[in-house]
C-alpha cells in the first residue's frame, strides 16, 4: 500500500523567532534520513515568516493557522490568502476547534475561508470535530457531517481532494488522551463517507489529531483509516515530534 502519510505540527501560539530557530537545529540534527512523509510546520504568523527562510531548500511545507476570506482591506489583525501565498505558504489550517470555540468562528466563516484558499492555490488543512457533550450524546457523527457539508458548501467536487480533513475530537486536544482506535476508525470513515457522497472517492487524506504523541503514534499507525496526524503539544518538542516521524516512517517500510 502506497500511502503518502502527513504530518503537521500545529505550533499554535507558541515559540519565538529564537526559539524556533533552535528547535529546526535540532529537528535537522535529530532527523537523520529525510521523512518520505509530508513534513508541515504552522508556527505562528511572526515566525512564519522567518521558518520559510530558515526551510528554504528543505523537503518541508509551511503552513499559516488561519487566514481571512476577503483579499484586502480593513480588517485589524487579519490576514490575507495573497500575503501567506506571496510569502511561499503552501498550506493553511482552517477551522481549528479553538479558533471555533474561542473566537466564535462559524461554519460560515469555515467555509468563506475553505473557498477563499482554495481559489487562492492554499491547501486547506480542514479541522472538525465534536465536542466531549457530542460524543455522550451520541452526536458525533452528525456533529462532524453537518461540520463537513456546511464548510464544504459551493466547494467543487474536483476541489475535495486539494483539502487535508483532520478530524480532532475537541475533548482528546491537550488532555494526554487520545480517543480510541474504534472511535478514530469510525469518525474517518463517516469523514469519507461525506466526502464521497459530494462525488470524490480518490485521494482524500484524513489526518487524527488529539494527544498524538510518541508513546501512541505506533496505535495509530495501524489504524487503516488514518493518513497522518495534526500534532499540538508533542510537536513542540523535536524529540517528540522526531520520534513521531521516524515510527511512522519504519511502519511505512514494514508495510512494503
Ligand atoms: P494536542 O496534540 O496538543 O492534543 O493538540 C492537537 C491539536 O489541536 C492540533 O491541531
Amino acid at each position: 500500500m502506497n500511502k503518502k502519510y502527513i504530518i503537521a505540527a500545529n505550533w499554535k501560539m507558541n515559540k519565538t523567532i529564537d526559539e524556533s530557530k533552535i528547535f529546526i537545529e535540532k529537528f535537522n540534527n535529530l532527523l537523520l534520513e529525510i521523512p518520505t512523509s509530508k513534513v508541515i510546520f504552522c508556527p505562528p504568523f511572526l515566525t512564519l515568516f522567518y521558518m520559510n527562510e530558515l526551510l528554504k531548500n528543505s523537503p518541508y511545507d509551511l503552513g499559516a493557522q488561519n487566514l481571512h476570506w476577503e483579499e484586502s482591506g480593513a480588517y485589524t489583525g487579519e490576514i490575507s490568502a495573497t500575503m501567506l501565498t506571496s510569502s511561499g505558504i503552501s498550506h493553511v489550517i482552517i477551522g481549528h476547534s479553538e479558533r471555533r470555540q474561542l473566537f466564535g468562528e462559524t461554519d460560515k466563516n469555515v467555509n468563506m475561508k475553505v473557498q477563499k484558499a482554495l481559489s487562492s492555490g492554499l491547501t486547506p488543512i480542514l479541522c472538525i470535530g465534536e465536542t466531549l457533550v457530542d460524543r455522550k450524546n451520541n452526536d458525533t457523527l452528525t456533529v462532524l457531517e453537518n461540520q463537513l457539508n456546511n464548510g464544504l458548501e459551493n466547494v467543487a467536487a474536483g476541489d475535495l481532494s486539494k483539502i487535508i480533513f483532520a478530524y480532532e475530537p475537541i475533548w482528546a486536544i491537550g488532555t494526554g488522551e487520545r480517543a480510541e482506535p474504534e472511535q478514530i476508525d469510525e469518525a474517518h470513515k463517516t469523514v469519507r463517507n461525506v466526502i464521497e457522497s459530494i462525488g470524490v472517492k480518490e485521494n482524500i487524506s484524513i489526518l487524527y489529531g488529539g494527544s498524538v504523541k510518541s508513546s501512541n503514534v505506533n496505535e495509530l499507525l495501524n489504524i487503516n483509516e488514518v493518513d497522518g496526524f495534526l500534532i499540538g503539544g508533542a510537536s513542540l518538542d523535536a524529540e517528540e515530534f522526531v520520534s513521531i516521524i521516524n515510527q511512522t516512517e519504519t511502519h511505512i517500510k514494514k508495510d512494503n
